[in-house]
This record gives C-alpha cells, structure tokens and sequence, in this order.
C-alpha cells in the first residue's frame, strides 16, 4: 500500500484566512458554551460527501455535521422542505394535527422494534427526547433513579445532562443520587461487574429505568461486550425498570441496521431518534415506545411550539423511506467492513500510534496511543484535514477519531479515507510534523475539553 501513496501535494495551512475572520466573530458574538470548535475551520457550502469551507477548501466529509448529514449534500431534500414550507410552513401541533406529522409518527412506529401498541412523542433536539423518556419513565415506574453509564452522551438539558457521564451537569445541578453511572463493560469481566452493581442498583427500589447507548458516541466509539446489552435489558426487566435506548447517533442507519439496537435482538421500551432523522435539514427529534408509557405524561408536559413542524417531518419522512428501500442499509455494512478491515491493516504497520480499530457499519472510530503525546489526535485530525478528510476526534481524552460519513459514502471514498490516514501516519511516524502544524494545533484544535479534565 505504501507505494501507492500519492506524492505529498502541497498542503494549505488551517484554518483560512477568512475562517480566521470566523474565529474571531465567533469569540466576539457567541456564548463560550455553544461551541468546541474542532479546527476553527468555517463551514461554507456541501455537495455529495463533500463540505467546503469559506477560504474554498473541499474536504471529504466524515463527521457529518455531527452524524446529522447521514445522505451528503445537495441531495434534492431541500425540494422536499421546501414544497411543504410553501403551502404551509408551521400550524403549531399542540393545537391542530398537521398530516406530515402524523404521517412520520406511523412510520416511526412501524419501523422500531417492539411488539407492542407504540406512540411518539415529537420533539427538536435529541437532548429534550432523551428528556421525553426520562420524564415517561419516572412518571410510569413512580420512581425517579436513571442508570446510566460513564462517558455516555445524552444531551444538554435538565435531565438529559446529568443523565450523561461526561460530569458537564457540575456546578449548574445539585448532585442528585439518582442518576448513577456504571462502567460501559467491553470485557466478559467487566460485564459481570458492571451487572453485579447495577443489580445492586435495581434492589434499591428507586430505580426506574436504563438508559444507555448501543454504541456510545461522543465517549469514543465504544462498541459493548456482546452479551452485554441483552443482559442488561433482561435485568431491568427483572426489576420492572425501562430500557431506554438513545439511538440519537447510532440511529437511521449508521451502523448497517435502521436502529443499532437491532443488532442484538432487544425490543426496548423507549426509543429516542434524532440527528440523522432529518438528514442535517431540520431540528427534528422524536421519541418512540410503549404507549402505555408516553401516555402517562399529562397533556403538556411534553410539548414544544415546533413540534411536530410539518416541514420537518415530510423531510424526516422522506430520509426514513430513502433509508429503507435505497439499499443504503447493505451499503453502509459493506462500506464500513472494507473500511474498518482497511483500517485495521494500517493498525498492524503502526502498533504504536493506534491502539484499537471499533466500530460498526460506518460508526468507527480510532483509538490513538495518547500515552507519549497527549495532542496525537489533534494533530492526526489536522493532517487529515489538510489533505482533505475531515474527521472528528472525541473520547474522555480526545484520544479517538471518529469517522462517522454520510451513508452515501462510495468506495472510491473508502481508498481516499485509507490513503490519507497511511500518508498522516508516516509523516508522525517519521516525526516530521512541522511546527507549523503542532502551532496550528495548539491554537485551533481545541475539542471536548472534558470538565473532569479541566
Ligand atoms: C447519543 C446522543 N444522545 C443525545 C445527544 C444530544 O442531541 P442534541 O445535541 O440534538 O440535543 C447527542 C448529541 O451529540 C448524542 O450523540
């Protein structure tokens, strides 16, 4: 593979000029929490897999607007929203149905797993229907305890922060008992614990429901032990509690099957979806399950201006049946065993740089070796950005990259994706990483700093 590599181009040094303008307004105007900022790159326009910035550079996209764009760009949704947006734009569901809403709501229903009456709950961001289930849930059971689990992401908001395991509720909620987090066991024996504890959890009384990730996310692509999540959910079954899944980034396909959860034959109770619902095109979630449980929570108590905005679910209707009869599911599990085996071939030339290769169907993710050089995954990321692959890199310690395309992505994309990780891998192997770069990386590639960290 080595010699076929393409000669070393020239490469821009990021971000822009014009970018560099962005970063500046952005510090002037926008909340320090509102944004991470990855490589201080601004995002300008897209077309198919690919983005490109406001100083013209073209990247091929693997982080998808944060796993939103699951089918790329210019993809002919935009007619979709807008025929919609002409005859009507918004009547406010809480007080009159609108039939794109209702539509969405019989598909969702029909195509998540579980035999049993289901309704939706609609909402616009994945933070506020994790929200939806965890309120169903304590309503439901009568008990207010979430077992959830360390490095978890589950969004922002009053329950859904603390429901994380990122510890980004500190400071802003008093510590409350019941939300507890466990280990996320990638072992037969860290299963076991991890079981033992959360039975020892369940035999309190106060706990109501699980929620967790298929396979966790922003955490670093953490794929569980195989056995892991069923014994789970038989446990909370055996506690009466819920099984709540948050499939707001392993949803919509990403990982071959339209639910990740189907991956090992669980019927969960709550099931939350967003991101990729509408194809990056509208803030659009939903949660789906048992009807008996969304039916506890009182007219009102879960509710939003926007939900259920027609324009939006005719897209996220649209994205769900182009997942379903677009064979993109047997895409993505083809695209993402050859680029995951790919990369694992890389791993055995660099042992030392990368540690693991996870994942599955195109939720992949790279392990660095931190161990030496605590900014590796900056500076990996950056390398691949200047050669024209945008990755994102997450994980307790900023130590995995994350490469989560659109479902679309080709296979000649495959060999583009593989080239520039084996062309950024010899030039840190050779220690020729410029000052420039590491100058770069100090002042741009700023990432999830973890509280915990800070
Ligand atoms: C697994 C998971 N759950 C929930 C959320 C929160 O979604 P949102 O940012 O749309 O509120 C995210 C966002 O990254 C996520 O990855």
């Amino acid at each position: 593979m080595a010699n076929k590599l393409k000669e070393e181009k020239k490469v821009p040094i990021l971000p822009g000029p014009k970018s560099i303008k962005d970063i500046i307004r952005t510090e002037k105007y926008i909340g320090r929490s509102n944004y991470v900022g990855l490589y201080g790159i601004a995002i300008a326009s897209g077309d198919k897999n690919y983005i490109q910035d406001v100083d013209g550079y073209w990247y091929l996209d693997c982080l998808t607007g944060a796993s939103c764009n699951i089918l790329g760009y210019h993809t002919g949704i935009e007619e979709i929203y807008t025929s919609q947006a002409r005859v009507m734009q918004h009547s406010c569901f809480p007080y009159a149905p609108n039939e794109a809403a209702l539509e969405l709501a019989k598909m969702l229903i029909e195509h998540s797993p579980g035999h049993y009456r289901k309704k939706v709950l609609f909402g616009l961001s994945g933070s506020d229907s994790v929200e939806a289930a965890i309120q169903a849930m304590r309503k439901y059971t009568k008990r207010f305890g979430v077992v959830s689990f360390k490095y978890d992401y589950h969004g922002s908001t009053g329950l859904s922060q603390p429901a994380s395991g990122f510890g980004l509720d500190k400071g802003i909620f008093p510590h409350s008992k019941y939300f507890r987090h466990f280990n996320f066991p990638v072992t037969l024996q860290q299963e076991e614990k991890t079981l033992e504890k959360i039975e020892k959890a369940f035999q309190t009384g106060t706990v109501g429901g699980v929620l967790v990730e298929p396979i966790q996310g922003d955490a670093g692509i953490v794929v569980p032990e195989q056995g892991f999540l069923y014994s789970l959910y038989q446990l909370a079954a055996q506690y009466d509690c819920l099984f709540m899944v948050d499939e707001v980034q392993s949803g919509m396909g990403r990982t071959g099957k339209l639910w990740a959860i189907e991956h090992y034959g669980i019927e969960p109770d709550l099931l939350i979806a967003a991101k990729g619902l509408s194809a990056g095109y509208a803030p659009i979630s939903a949660l789906v399950g048992r009807q008996e449980v969304i039916d506890t929570l009182d007219p009102a108590q879960h509710l939003f201006t926007y939900s259920g905005h027609p324009p939006s679910c005719k897209v996220a209707t649209f994205v769900l049946d182009r997942i379903l009869k677009d064979n993109i599911l047997n895409s993505v599990v083809k695209r993402g065993e050859n680029l995951k085996s790919k990369i694992k071939d890389i791993q055995s030339k660099y042992p030392d740089i990368i540690k693991d290769v996870r994942g599955v169907g195109l939720m992949l993710g790279i392990e660095l070796n931190i161990k030496n050089n605590p900014t590796l995954t900056q500076t990996f990321c950056y390398l691949c950005l200047q050669r024209g692959v945008f990755f994102g890199y997450f994980g307790p310690h900023n130590n995995v990259v994350r490469i989560e395309p659109p479902l679309t992505l080709t296979e000649e994309e495959v060999t583009t994706v593989t080239d520039v990780i084996y062309q950024v891998l010899d030039i840190i192997a050779q220690n020729k990483v410029s000052g420039e770069v590491t100058e770069a990386v100090k002042k741009y590639c700023l990432g999830i700093g973890m509280t915990e960290n800070k």
